[in-house]
């Protein structure tokens, strides 16, 4: 699908595989979150620059590569978000977080902002925003426009499940954002939660169930 990279492996398969099951506890679902999206990591940032510097081995000096310009951003988009920066924080300990908190107006569901924290020179930083569930798409959509606003121009979007109709919605309002995801389920059911899926991600890390 143009626009979207399913990032498939075994592993990755396997663990989503366990989350999914209703019986698993928070603390094994928090785990394997961190696991996955250590392994998405590894693939999203495959396009990072690089440049070489001049560096001494024991045995002589050589022109090396490492990761040049600015840190890269995460941005975790509230609360879900949470469980994906962790595991990709590993990966890039270097990395810059920001946070996007939303919620949903009650009377006419329009994503309404209550908190968001960005580190400076967004326009310098690959941003990476991450929520496990794309589902309807809409906080997804306000999450982007709210840090392209604050100056991001380089931006891609990384979730463990998507809905069809959350990808359609997201490629309209944002077509310059490129989707990561592990897996592409059948539908949303008539409370917008991805069928089959794995119910409230947030619930789900935090035990708020
Ligand atoms: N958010 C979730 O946490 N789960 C869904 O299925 C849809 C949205």
């Amino acid at each position: 699908m143009d626009g979207v990279t399913l990032i498939e492996h075994p592993l990755i398969a396997h663990k989503l595989t366990i989350m999914r099951k209703k019986q698993t506890p928070s603390s094994l679902f928090r785990s394997l979150l961190r696991e996955i999206s250590l392994l998405m990591g590894y693939e999203v940032t495959r396009h990072l620059p690089l440049q070489n510097i001049e560096i001494e081995t024991p045995i002589t000096t050589m022109s090396a590569p490492r990761l040049a310009g600015r840190k890269m951003c995460i941005f975790s988009i509230l609360r879900a978000g949470e469980g994906l920066a962790q595991g990709l924080l590993d990966l890039i300990p270097s990395a810059r977080v920001g946070h996007v908190g939303l919620y949903r107006d009650p009377k006419d569901l329009h994503a309404v902002e209550y908190y968001f924290k960005a580190p400076p020179h967004l326009d310098e930083r690959f941003c990476l925003v991450v929520d496990p569930m794309l589902a309807t798409g809409n906080s997804a959509i306000a999450a982007l426009r709210r840090i392209k606003k604050a100056g991001a121009t380089r931006i891609s979007f990384l979730c463990l499940l998507a809905a069809p109709e959350g990808i359609a919605a997201l490629k309209e309002a944002h077509p310059d954002i490129h989707i990561y995801t592990t897996a592409i389920d059948e539908k949303l059911n008539d409370h917008s939660y991805i069928v089959p899926g794995l119910g409230d991600a947030g619930d789900r890390i935090f035990g708020t169930i």
